[in-house]
Order: structure tokens, then C-alpha cells, then sequence
């Protein structure tokens, strides 16, 4: 039995390993980085593979039996010639199946839609491949408001376009356990799961900060074009227009959805406070 991850040395890659290698042992998982020496740390065996070459990923493949395709993180158009690289690459190994980690969203009406559009449209170029499939809709991260606490204290408030809206977080680590599961088990085949956590507003997530990190954060919700041009300035065009689109999806309810997460892992999702509680803790040792 081998099993493939992509993109392994990422953040989300590296949990997916680490859970893998605790279930059926390190010799069972090839790890495939387009900067293999980035991935020397993860002590498995590593191949190359970037997306844009389908020459790397006939080579990556071969011998293996399942893969986990992580989406990319280029613009949309380019990710879906991308992902079939990866897919045609598969099909030509005779991989029996493929898992992919999608994005939850709103496929129109904000400026994260084009990312949302690109991940549907490689979630139909899998169930079209003749391959068995398993697929994961992620919810938003809730790890990069953790790491920008310092800036929200230094603001005196967390500061976003979500407005009341509500946000179903989850964690890397959450995500890691499902797609294990997903990637181990045969009854998640031909599954699309919403791998989300509980519904929070933003004044919700400052108070759970208030708790764990005794700061005393407050939401100050602003308009979407005025989130979108401070983002643009402080993050650049492409990644700032993402950023104000996804609060402004969160806004309109975009992320207030039903969770598949324990059909996928037989356990409930683990609420924000614990999510964080978790985080600062692995982030102590
Ligand atoms: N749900 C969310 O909140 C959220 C947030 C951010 C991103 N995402 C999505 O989730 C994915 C995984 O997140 P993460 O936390 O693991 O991100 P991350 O730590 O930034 O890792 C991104 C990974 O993608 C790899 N990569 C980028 N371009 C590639 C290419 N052309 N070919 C092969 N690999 C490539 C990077 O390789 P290098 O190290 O060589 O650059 C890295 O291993 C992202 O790629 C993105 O699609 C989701």
C-alpha cells in the first residue's frame, strides 16, 4: 500500500503525513514536494512534483495506489490545468484513488469566488476521471487569526468586512484527521464533505481570544471596500482582493454551513475554544 500527498511539506501536507505515519507507518507514504529538499524533515520517503509539470507527476506516481491532491495556491485559471496534471497523472498510473481538499464558498457574488469556481471545477474533473474519489470542502483556517492576535492587540480589535456573519473554522490538524480517514477508508469514496467546524461571528472569535489569551479584544466590522482596499495595501493585489472576498463571503453566509465532518471521521469537529486551546498549546512545545 502506498499513499501520495501532495504539496508535503506544507503546512496542511505536514499534518496529513504526521496523521498517516500514525496509523500505517511512514514506509507506506511517499511525500511529493515541487522542492523535495523542503520536504527532507518529514523522514519519508520524497519525490518531485510540481503542478505544472505532468513529466513530474507521471514519474511521482508511479507504484502508487492513492493520492491526496492539496489545491494549489496559484491564480484559479491556472490551478485547474494544474490540478489535471495531477489527475491525468494518476489515471496514467493506474492510481485506484484520488482525494482532494477543496474549499467551501460561494461560487459567484465575491472576490473569492474565482478560487471557489477553479476548486468546483477540478471536484468535476476527479468524479469524470474513472478514478474512486473522496472529496474534502475546507472550511476557513482558523490557525492565521491565531498568529495575527499580536496585530489585533496592537489595533485593539479584530477588524474585517464579515460583519454578524457567521464562520464554521476549523483547524489543520482537525482537517488532517479527516482526510486520513478519508484517504484510509473505502466508505468515503464518491463523498463530497463540508470538513467544517461550529458556526462563529467574529465577536464570537475575539471573545474566545479574550479567554485563552486574557487580551481584551473587540470586532470592528467595516465596509467591504473600505477591508479591500486596506488588504490590497497591505498584502498586494492578488492576495488582498482573496482575503476581503472571503470575510465578505462570511458576511453573506458563505461559510455558515452544514458540517459532514463526523460522517467523515466517525467523531464530532472540535469547537473553536478547543481548536485554540490546542493550538497555543502545540505552539508552547
Ligand atoms: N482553508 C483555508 O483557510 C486555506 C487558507 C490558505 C490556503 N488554503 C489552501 O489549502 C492549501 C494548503 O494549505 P497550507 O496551509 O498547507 O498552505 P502552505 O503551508 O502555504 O503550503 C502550500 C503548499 O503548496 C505548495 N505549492 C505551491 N505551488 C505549487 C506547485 N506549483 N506545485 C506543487 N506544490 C506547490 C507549496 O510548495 P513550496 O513550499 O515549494 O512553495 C507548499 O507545499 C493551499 O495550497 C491553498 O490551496 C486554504
Amino acid at each position: 500500500m502506498k499513499i501520495a500527498v501532495t504539496s508535503a511539506n506544507g503546512k496542511l501536507g505536514t499534518a496529513i503525513v504526521q496523521q498517516l505515519i500514525s496509523k500505517i507507518g511512514r514506509e507506506h507514504i511517499i511525500g511529493i514536494a515541487r522542492s523535495p529538499e523542503k520536504a527532507k524533515h518529514l523522514g519519508i520517503t520524497i519525490r518531485k512534483g510540481d503542478y505544472n509539470s505532468r513529466e513530474q507527476f507521471n514519474k511521482a506516481l508511479e507504484g502508487v495506489n492513492c493520492v491526496l491532491l492539496i489545491s494549489g495556491m496559484d491564480d484559479p485559471e491556472k490551478r485547474i490545468q494544474q490540478h489535471r496534471n495531477v489527475i491525468e497523472a494518476a489515471k496514467q498510473n493506474s492510481v485506484q484513488k484520488i482525494v482532494y481538499t477543496s474549499i467551501i464558498g460561494d461560487e459567484n457574488n465575491n472576490a473569492f469566488s474565482p478560487v471557489v469556481q477553479s476548486n468546483r471545477q477540478t471536484e468535476r474533473d476527479i468524479t469524470a476521471s474513472g478514478l474512486q474519489w473522496s472529496i474534502g470542502r475546507n472550511g476557513i483556517y482558523i490557525e492565521p487569526d491565531i498568529e495575527y492576535i499580536d496585530t489585533y492587540v496592537k489595533e485593539g480589535s479584530i477588524t474585517n468586512c464579515a460583519g454578524d456573519g457567521k464562520c464554521t473554522y476549523t483547524s489543520r490538524k482537525e482537517l488532517s484527521y479527516a482526510y486520513s480517514e478519508m484517504l484510509l477508508s473505502k466508505k468515503h469514496n464518491s463523498e463530497i464533505y463540508n470538513l467544517v467546524g461550529n458556526p462563529i461571528t467574529q465577536t464570537e472569535l475575539a471573545n474566545l481570544f479574550n479567554k485563552i489569551y486574557d487580551t481584551n479584544l473587540s470586532y470592528t466590522p467595516v465596509s467591504i471596500e473600505a477591508y479591500e482596499k486596506d488588504r490590497k495595501e497591505a498584502l498586494g493585489d492578488f492576495i488582498g482582493t482573496i482575503i476581503a472576498g472571503i470575510y465578505q463571503g462570511i458576511k453573506n453566509g458563505a461559510n455558515n454551513v452544514i458540517s459532514d465532518y463526523e460522517k467523515a471521521t466517525g467523531r464530532p469537529h472540535k469547537s473553536p475554544l478547543e481548536m485554540i486551546k490546542e493550538i497555543k498549546l502545540d505552539s508552547k512545545n
